[in-house]
Parts: structure tokens; sequence; C-alpha cells
């Protein structure tokens, strides 16, 4: 069976992407520090596969523990990477911590990947990299713009890390995220937020549950039709298997270069406002909501041209916004105990 590292797969993206690997037959071992997770999801993995978890705690910044996880637990037919930091509002607080670790965990991982002969790698990257775009949508030929926080400057910088490291023989595809939102549909999994969520969706449904007393939007002077950011919000388990989708076609592509980037998103743009109202008609709970300012590193308006994935990786997203929130709902509602 094909052994697949994932490096921050106790988090949000990366368990849900365990759980489809897993699924489709792949032997998987990840690895976390817990600074943004804990065991919840590992625990969720478990509960959905049927399937124990290899699981190794440390830093992937940290080259010797890296070096062990290769040694004890490989051989690896593939990386997945998305141990990172990622909240764009945090990283406007701490450039250098997000500098630092994002930065630093994928160079430690490249060269222990080479240590190991083990060159296919999947890098979680992100549309802040291109920054406030002049023309919307989006494809994967937009020229990056100076990306609008440090979180998305990391990002430009690990792909430019990976384009010189796949001169190196590295096999390397970035996928680029829009929005990640919504649950595993078996409410077993989804997205826990260490302390005050800095992502919209889970401050919603936690406002939705009553731990939250009201939800701030950040600005409603944006050139956008109701004045509030745009965003194209995917499904976590559209994304995950979007994964999937890119690990089949990296195996498929004979040895040899390869350096790709595709767009994972729904190819649509919802408003905060629009994505606050698609709640409360969904799931029939008030979200008490105020407008505050803007938040500093925020794009005005963005989503994503997906005709590449569509195309070349045979995925499209499936579930509506509608659905992610329901299952947001279903998962916010399962881990407060909230019955009705
Ligand atoms: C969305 C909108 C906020 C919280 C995310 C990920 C990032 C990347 C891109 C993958 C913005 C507004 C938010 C709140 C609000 N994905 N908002 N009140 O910043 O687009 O970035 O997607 O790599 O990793 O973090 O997502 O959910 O923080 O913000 O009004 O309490 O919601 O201003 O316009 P963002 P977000």
């Amino acid at each position: 069976m094909k052994k697949v590292l994932v490096t921050g797969g106790a988090g949000y993206i990366g368990a849900h992407t365990a759980v489809e690997l897993i699924e489709a037959g792949y032997e998987v071992v990840i690895v976390d520090d817990f600074s943004k997770s804990d065991r919840t999801l590992l625990e969720g993995i478990e509960a959905v596969t049927s399937r124990k978890v290899n699981f190794f705690q440390g830093d992937c910044g940290d080259e010797a523990f890296l070096k062990g996880v290769f040694e004890w637990a490989g051989p690896f037919a593939a990386v997945m990477h998305f141990a990172a930091y990622k909240s764009v509002g945090e990283s406007v607080e701490k450039p250098l911590d997000y500098y630092r670790n994002n930065l630093g965990s994928l160079i430690s991982l490249l060269k222990t990947m080479k240590v190991f002969g083990v060159t296919n790698l999947i890098f979680s990257s992100s549309c802040t990299v291109y920054g406030q775009p002049d023309t919307i949508p989006v494809d994967e030929a937009t020229p990056f713009k100076r990306a609008e926080s440090p979180y998305g400057a990391t990002k430009q910088m690990c792909e430019r890390i990976l384009e010189d490291a796949y001169s190196r023989g590295y096999r390397v595809i970035s996928l680029r995220y829009f929005n990640p939102i919504g649950a595993h549909p078996s409410a077993l999994l989804g997205e826990l937020p260490v302390g005050t969520p800095n992502n919209l969706v889970p401050f919603i449904t936690q406002t939705a549950a009553g731990i939250r007393e009201k939800l701030t939007v950040f600005g409603d002077d944006y050139d956008t039709p109701d004045g509030t950011c745009v965003r194209d919000f995917i499904h976590v388990v559209d994304l995950a298997q979007g994964h999937l989708k890119a690990l089949e076609y990296l195996s498929a592509v004979p040895a040899g270069d390869l350096c790709e980037v595709f767009n994972l998103g729904t190819g649509e743009g919802v408003s905060v406002l629009q994505l606050i109202n698609k709640f409360v008609e969904t799931t029939h709970v008030k979200v008490p909501y105020s407008i505050g300012p803007r938040r500093s590193g925020d794009v005005e308006k963005t989503y994503g041209n997906v005709s590449k994935a569509n195309r070349i990786l045979q995925w499209k997203a499936r579930f509506s916004v509608e659905e992610s929130l329901f299952h947001a709902w279903n998962w916010e509602k399962k881990i407060r105990d909230i019955k009705n």
C-alpha cells in the first residue's frame, strides 16, 4: 500500500485530507506539533475511517525530528505539506513568526525529503498569493501582486522555493486554496480554531451557538455589491478530494520534472453579508452582527477560475455553500453538545 506523509494532519484541512486518502486506500502517517491543533481531529479521522492513525508529534522545522519520522515510518510515496500558520489577520500581528514557521518548515521538509530520496510533494498554497487581483476570477497565470498580508507573502515565497527546488529534481504540485469552510458530513471532523476564531465561518457558528456575543463584519465600504468583502467559499471535503486527485495526477505523470499549480475553489464569489444570510436561511439560527472597521491584510474581492483543475485533475467542487454551512453548524452543535 502506498504510504503518504501528511504534515499538519491534526489540522482542519490536513485531517479531512487524511480521511480521503485512507478511504482511497493509502496508508497515512501524520506529523503535527499541536501548536494550532490537538488530538480531537486525529480521533475524528479514526472514528470516520475505523483505522488507527500513525502519528508523531513534533515541529516540521526540526530536521532531526523529521529525519526520525522518515527513518521510522517511511518509505513515503509522497508528502502532503499542510503544516503552516494560516491566519491572514494574525500574520499582520506576528509577521516574523509566520516567516520563520512557514518558510522554515518547508525548507526543513525539502532537505529531509532529499536525504531519503522522496521527490513527490503536494503543497498547501493559497489564493492569497495573488494579492488583490486586477481582474477576477483569477486563474493560475494571473501574475502575483504584492501580497496583502505576511501570510500571503509566505505562500508566495514558498511557491518560489518550490520552483527552485523543482529544478533540483523534486516533483511538486501547489494547490491554491480559496476559502475552506464546512465540516465532514459525519460531524466527526470539522474546524477547531484555538481560542478566538480568526476565520469567518467558525466565528459565525460560535456566535450562533451563543459562545460569542456577536460577529463583527470587518468593513462594509468595499467596492462590492453590498460593500463587504467577496470570497470563494469551498467545502473542506471538496478541497480534500482535490488533494487526492492531485496525488493521482502526480503518480500518473512519468518520472521526471513536474511543477504545477492549481486553483481549488468553487469559481463563485459570495460576500460576507451574503454568507451570513445563507447561514441563517439554512439553519434558521440567528447570528447577531455589527459592522466594524476593515481588517488590515484583507483582500477586497477574489474568487477563482478553477477550469484548470476541472480539466487536468478531473476535479470539481460538489458541495454548495449552503451545504458547507449546514455541515459547519452540525459540527458546532456536536462539539458544543447542542441538541436542536
Ligand atoms: C473572510 C472574510 C474578513 C472574520 C482565508 C484563510 C487563508 C486562505 C484564504 C487558505 C474577510 C471577514 C472574518 C470575522 C469578518 N485560505 N471576516 N469577521 O482572510 O479570506 O483567509 O482564506 O489558504 O488561509 O485564512 O478568511 O475567514 O478570515 O475572512 O468580517 O470575524 O470575512 O474580513 O473579508 P480570509 P477569513
